[in-house]
């Protein structure tokens, strides 16, 4: 089967060309100058299949490589299966996501791995991949960070100084799994917030009788994220400059860590997401009565009277954040954001957005934020090769698979329920969200899973990725 993608505009992390895309199967098997005749006849012609991308931008399909589905926390589970997710996940352009397989503190990590494949085998509308959350190091957990390296494509670990009692690592725990990634070549990822000091403040908040959505945010402040990037930075600069990538970046102190340790050489690379681009503890956290609880997140969303989404979008243009994922980690309102009332330490932490994350960064674009190179190369170019995904993720070019979202910039997608939402949820985060552009025509290895606005992927289609080593270190 050979598809031609005919009269679009070929969109890569360096530039946009106008050019004709040839699938073969799976795979992308030629970039041509439109009509070109240089593969022996008019592809137009001889292609099983044409689709016209006329006025549309051509781009390698989204790499979403933070996502939870069914992750068990803070009492329930996060509410998006695989299924479900990575179906959402299609209708809004992604092809690929990484999700986090967990080790519980007192499991065993391969267990917690078999756990993961047992909920993703066979249920997943793209590819995907997963990451390995360690969640207690110890001398049975280092030996398997290795094994997962060699054997298992798994070549980058979570770990987290926030959540004291459930996923907590203490300094020396994080020294020793990053002396131990170090040695294999794998990425650390790393939660960076002061899970301690923000334990204190929450039980001082609590007490006080200070339970609404907001304090989530105001016992987790912006200087005990920076704080931990930079103790993060520290500890992987002693176990010999191992690969640190911290994840869902939502403070200037953190970022301006981060700029500095990359400044200084470092292999010190860092993700934000769309909610810390968008939402801010005023105007949607403190929403009045326990409206804010859809809005919990960790790290939480920040004042609008700081600076802090000015210093991200700029750190994305920068490449101090060289990627934007989503940390899809969703709960329904009823029954399970409800859970806080009264006490906002009991609100499951997450916010849904695996659909959202190319259309709302696709809005960074038009509002001059960042540049249409920019938005392909952090949300699928940087992904792919931060986390050993390239070339066959990532990028338009032959032998790299068919992955590819057709983008239509004269449409419009206007967000929430009603509209276009498609995750296992009861509300939207992103309600109102009106985006200046469309998702045309996704194709997830050769398959076109969304065309007209409608899902047509085949169940099961996503296969597991076992993925290298990151290539993208100095
Ligand atoms: O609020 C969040 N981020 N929930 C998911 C777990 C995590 O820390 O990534
Ligand atoms: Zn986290
Ligand atoms: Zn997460």
């Amino acid at each position: 089967m050979t598809t031609l993608i005919s009269g679009g505009t070929v969109v890569s992390a360096t530039g946009r060309v106008k050019a004709d895309v040839l699938v073969d199967g799976e795979t992308i098997a030629a970039v041509v100058a439109p009509g070109s005749t240089a593969l022996g006849s008019d592809l137009a012609s001889t292609a099983d299949t044409v689709l016209d991308a006329t006025g549309k931008y051509v781009i390698p399909g989204g790499v979403d490589c933070h996502t939870h589905m069914e992750l068990p926390f803070g009492g329930t589970n996060a509410s998006d299966t695989f299924e479900t997710g990575t179906t959402a996940a299609a209708w809004g352009g992604t092809t690929t996501i990484i999700d986090f397989a967990v080790q519980r503190t007192g499991e065993r990590v391969q267990d917690g791995l078999a756990a993961w494949h047992q909920k993703a085998d066979g249920n997943c509308a793209i590819d995907y991949g997963f990451h390995q959350i360690i969640g207690g190091v110890d001398e049975e957990s280092l030996k398997a960070m290795t094994y997962l390296v060699d054997h298992e494509g798994i070549t980058s670990f979570k770990l987290f100084m926030a959540y004291p009692g459930v996923l907590y690592s203490d300094d020396g725990q994080i020294l020793r799994a990053m002396q131990t990634a170090n040695e294999s070549g794998a990425v650390i990822m790393m939660h960076a917030e002061n899970g301690i000091a923000i334990d204190v403040l929450v039980a001082q908040a609590v007490a006080r009788g200070d339970t609404d959505p907001r304090f989530h945010s105001l016992t987790r402040p912006a200087e005990l994220e920076g704080e931990a990037t930079h103790r993060a930075i520290q500890l992987a600069k002693v176990a010999g400059n191992v690969p640190l990538y911290i994840v869902h970046m939502s403070a200037s102190e953190a970022l301006e860590e981060v700029g500095a340790a990359r400044h200084a050489g470092g292999n010190v690379f860092a993700e934000t997401c769309p909610q810390y681009l968008y939402l801010t503890l005023e105007d949607q956290l403190a929403q009045p009565g326990f409206e804010g609880a859809k809005w919990v997140c960790s790290t939480p969303l920040r004042t609008k009277h700081e600076h802090h989404q000015a210093d991200l979008w700029k750190g994305l243009r920068m490449n101090e954040l060289a990627v934007v994922s989503t940390d899809h980690c969703p709960f329904c309102f009823k029954d399970q954001k409800e859970m806080g009332i009264g006490n906002f330490a009991k609100i499951p932490n997450g916010i849904g957005g695996v659909e959202h994350r190319m259309e709302l960064l696709y809005q960074g674009v038009v509002t001059g934020e960042l540049s249409l190179e920019r938005w392909v190369e952090t949300c699928s170019t940087t992904p792919a090769r931060m986390f050993g995904l390239y070339p066959a993720k990532g990028i338009i070019a032959p032998g790299a698979d068919a992955d590819v979202l057709v983008w239509d910039p004269n449409g419009h997608t206007s967000i929430g329920f009603g509209k276009k939402h498609h995750m296992n949820m009861d509300h939207s985060a992103w309600e109102g969200f009106e985006i200046d552009g469309k998702v045309d025509t996704v194709l997830s290895r050769g398959t076109v899973v969304v065309e007209d606005d409608t899902f047509t992927g085949p169940a099961g289609h996503g296969r597991y990725l076992k993925r290298g080593l990151s290539q993208y270190l100095v």
